[in-house]
């Protein structure tokens, strides 16, 4: 047996940061060095990603429990993996899609296999001796590391904060910061800023899942005042040192027709109503990227939105689901410019490798992002450095499951990485 061969694959049922259980895994190798890892989840999830497997126990964690995927990965998972090279990442991938044997990752779950991959490459960083995102560097074959621009939500709807406005995220991209340190500051202000306004407009303060505010606006256009006003207020200039980005997630205000239900602001659009809208938008604020703008379903509008507005980063979230195909798919027909990237959607993390060389072959611009229902696991943060993600999003400046990325970033920062600021959005 070498020091990299696997000795042991294990799993436990842990909880995310709704309290909802997920799967947390850990690699052993016979050299002593091992990896632990656990999967996100998200609320808003794409019909493409893979499949998280959960009991359907309707007597426990109602429904959501996580059993099969932890016994998958104690039992079938294990067995695959034992005496196989840990530094075989590519490999013990592929013989974990292999053994799921389906397209989504439904009999396994992705969940289980997720976390074991993640653990896996943590396992290899740890027996090679070399830092977590210099080790997903070399396996995405990048040689230069960077530090991410963040997007960071600030105000909070749809379903993440019992739609309570029609938007998902309001996020600032704090686009004139020199350093992520910087970056991270202005945020920070901002956030404090718009906590500040929504105080004083005797609105409430308590947080949406990702730590974001929810002052409820049943129009778009209050948020996104209330937007610019935290930038002034927090003394940056709008546009210049801050900007807006948004994620509409689409998807999940789609009914049955393929039309999109603003529930709160009382209008129903078509696809070409909405482009409308957010062209609007676009004109009144400063707005430099919108993220599922449109549905998943919405594959024929997609081209129309991106040459109407493709001035900005448009990102796909849903859309895509982080599989590469998809995101080729993307780039042929021109829906989008930009891909989001979650490690959960995909399911491996080879194939969220695939994913991020599929998005940077068309042109795409690239956002390492978190899920809504996330653990203190930072591994996006190594993630986005490692493979020059360019951009992260992460929720919002609150909560320990979200800090624990920010503050990872802010030790590899000291590695005297490089920040492009602004300059990996796509414009
Ligand atoms: P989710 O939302 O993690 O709840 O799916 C995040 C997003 O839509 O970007
Ligand atoms: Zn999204």
């Amino acid at each position: 047996m070498s020091a990299t061969d696997i000795q042991a694959v294990f799993a436990r049922q842990v909880f995310d940061s709704r309290g909802r259980p997920t799967v947390e895994a850990e690699v052993s190798l016979a050299g002593g060095a091992s990896g632990r890892a656990s999967a996100p989840s998200g609320a808003s999830r794409g019909a493409a990603e893979a499949f998280e497997l959960r009991d359907s126990d309707p007597d426990r964690f109602e429904g959501r429990g996580v059993s099969r995927a932890v016994a998958a990965v104690n039992g079938e998972i294990g067995a695959l993996l034992t005496g196989r090279d840990a530094l075989a990442q590519r490999g013990a991938d592929q013989a974990m899609r292999d053994l799921d044997g389906t397209a989504q990752l439904s009999r396994l779950g992705g969940n289980a296999i997720l976390a074991v991959s993640i653990a896996l490459a943590r396992a290899g960083a740890a027996a090679t001796g070399q830092p977590l995102f210099r080790r997903l560097a070399d396996l995405a074959g990048v040689s230069g590391p960077a530090m991410p621009m963040p997007m960071v939500n600030i105000l909070s709807g749809g379903l993440h904060a019992g739609r309570g406005m029609d938007v998902q995220d309001f996020l600032v991209i704090p686009v004139g910061a020199n350093s992520y340190t910087q970056a991270l500051e202005w945020v920070l202000r901002v956030r404090a800023a718009a906590a500040a306004l929504c105080q004083e407009a005797g609105l409430t303060t308590l947080l949406a899942d990702e730590g974001g505010l929810s002052p409820g606006f049943a129009d778009g256009a209050e948020a996104l005042t209330l937007m610019v006003r935290a930038f002034e207020r927090a003394g940056l200039r709008p546009g210049e040192d801050a900007a807006i980005a948004l994620d509409i997630a689409a998807s999940s205000l789609t009914d049955a027709e393929g039309r999109y239900v603003f529930q709160r602001a009382g209008r129903t659009l078509d696809s070409g109503a909405m482009i409308a809208l957010l062209a609007e938008w676009t004109t009144r604020f400063p707005i430099i990227s919108i993220e599922d703008g449109l549905g998943e379903e919405d594959w024929s509008a997609w081209p129309e939105l991106t040459r109407h507005l493709g001035h900005i980063q448009l990102i796909g979230d849903d859309l895509f689901a982080t599989q590469a195909d998809r995101i080729a798919r993307g780039v042929r027909e021109g829906a989008g410019n930009a891909a989001l990237i979650k490690i959960n959607q995909n399911g491996t993390l080879s194939g969220t490798l695939d994913a991020l060389e599929a998005a940077r072959a068309g042109g795409f611009a690239t956002v390492i992002s978190a899920r809504s229902g996330e653990t203190e696991d930072p591994f996006i943060a190594d993630l986005a450095v490692g493979v020059a993600g360019g951009q992260i999003k992460i929720g919002s400046v609150r909560t320990s499951e979200r800090m624990a990325k920010y503050n990872q970033l802010l030790r590899l920062e000291e590695e005297g990485l490089p920040f492009a600021g602004s300059g990996f959005i796509r414009r």
